[in-house]
């Protein structure tokens, strides 16, 4: 076993597992990404990258090319040789919203059959407080080698991931060992970053804690736009003002349609379910959820109120991703807006750049036509939503939308355009915060 370069199995090559795998492949240490979809490691051993994430792909060539990166799915030959294991399993929620952590046991239980020598298992995944000390008790249960346990939260943004991975504003390492720690260290030496040890615990709950204060950030924003809007202030002048303090922050103060995606709604789930089971009520935090929830239904009241009813109405869509830059629908808005106005009766055309599959595989195609490019989608409709904030998006100029569609109404839900671009169009425009484009 090296003592500069560490041999690494990543279990799990899901967005977490296989974008640190490639990324401590590029900071020279030898990997091996483990995942138990057979169709996923042959395609990633043919140079397929299964998601959309900038500077991925050819990192990866890179790295299998040095032989510093491999796949495959024989997880025991791989912990035999390892000196970190790194568990990147996925936690989705239970019906109640507690994480399930039945793939993290399973991952535990097979590296405990599997361990040979000193090694340090790491958990990525965000887990809920004490889950590491049952990691470490399941793993006792299957071996007499030494090993020990660390928390090292993942803090990478889909679409950044990379970037954030390569550049983090801090590494957290909880752990209860000072030789985990050291190899930790050594894991990370080349990262410029803050390196913060702390107890395990704390680690977990740094995760936990971090995501919901930045759901909370949102959802204060959206609240705080929907005052301005009915108070006449600008939501985005009011964002950059606060943020000039530094104990505010600028990031994270865009208002508008909510927060989705694979973490922000999970996590904020899981963590009032893990104070819930401690007899406390994250009071906060519940309302920061509640007012996400009905933020996204504020375009259907705007939309309702413009067109007098949606009944008939042809609505066009643009995005459908969470977010701009992935491909990534996982509790995007763009499902609970096309519901509620399919339940209205309005027919729905929509675009998004690389979304669409994903949307249609989980959403269907009754009742929404998707299209090939943002005109096809705007042409002739009743109203245009913006759902996602999409760079193309910016590059369409108000008066061709206005051209294109049959009533002049566009429903930004992500503050796309400012009040330049829309001047002299005669567009009906609502935006989120700011009653004075309207
Ligand atoms: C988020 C965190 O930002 C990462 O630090 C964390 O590692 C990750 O969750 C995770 O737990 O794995 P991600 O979900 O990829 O990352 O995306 P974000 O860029 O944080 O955006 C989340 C949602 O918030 C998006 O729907 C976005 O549109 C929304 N958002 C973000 C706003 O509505 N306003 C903002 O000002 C910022």
């Amino acid at each position: 076993k090296g003592v500069d370069t560490l041999k690494i199995t990543v279990i799990g090559a899901g967005y977490v597992g296989l974008v640190s795998g490639v990324c401590f492949a590029e900071l020279g240490h030898e990997v091996t990404c483990i995942d138990n979809v057979e169709q996923k490691i042959k395609q990633l051993n043919q140079g397929e990258v299964p998601i959309y994430e900038l500077g991925l792909q050819p990192l990866i060539a890179d790295n299998m090319e040095k032989g510093t990166l491999a796949f495959s799915t024989e997880l025991a030959s791989s912990v035999k040789q390892a000196d970190v294991v790194i568990i990147a399993v996925g936690t989705p929620s239970l019906p109640n919203g507690q994480a399930n952590l039945s793939y993290i046991e399973q991952a535990a239980k097979e590296i405990g059959m599997a361990l040979s020598g000193y090694t340090v298992i790491v958990t990525k995944s965000t887990v809920p407080v004490g889950t590491n000390e049952k990691v470490r008790a399941i793993i006792a249960q299957h071996t007499d080698e030494e090993f020990d346990v660390a928390s090292v939260p993942e803090f990478l943004r889909e679409g950044t991931a990379v970037m954030d991975t390569m550049n983090p504003d801090r590494i957290i390492i909880g752990t209860d060992s000072q030789r985990a720690e050291e190899r930790l260290i050594e894991l990370h030496h080349s990262l410029t970053s803050n390196i913060i040890v702390t107890d395990i615990r704390s680690a977990e709950m740094i995760k936990y804690a971090s995501n919901a204060f930045l759901a909370t950030k949102i959802s204060f924003i959206n609240e705080i736009a929907n005052i301005c809007e009915k108070v006449g202030a600008d939501v985005t002048q009011v964002a950059h003002g606060m943020g000039y303090d530094k104990r505010i922050g600028s990031s994270f103060l865009k208002a508008g349609i909510g927060y989705g995606g694979s973490c922000f709604p999970k996590d904020t789930q899981a963590l009032i379910q893990i104070a819930g089971q401690m007899d406390y009520d994250f009071k906060l935090l519940k309302s920061v959820v509640e007012v996400n929830r009905e933020q996204r239904l504020n375009i259907i009241h705007k939309l309702e109120s413009l067109l007098e009813g949606l009944k008939g109405r042809t609505i066009a869509v643009w995005g459908l991703a969470f977010k701009p830059e992935t491909d990534d629908v996982r509790e995007a808005p763009a499902f609970e807006i096309i519901a509620a106005l399919r339940e209205r009766g309005a027919f729905v055309k929509a675009y998004d750049p690389i979304a669409a599959p994903n949307f249609e595989a989980q959403y269907g195609s009754d009742g929404i036509a998707y299209c090939e490019d943002a005109r096809e989608a705007a042409w002739q409709a009743d109203a245009l939503c913006i759902l996602t904030e999409w760079g193309e998006f910016q590059q369409v100029s108000p008066s061709e939308i206005q051209e294109w569609l049959k009533s002049p109404y566009l429903i930004d839900g992500r503050n796309v355009y400012d009040q330049d671009q829309l001047a002299g169009t005669q567009l009906v425009y609502y935006s989120v915060g700011r009653p004075g484009m309207n």
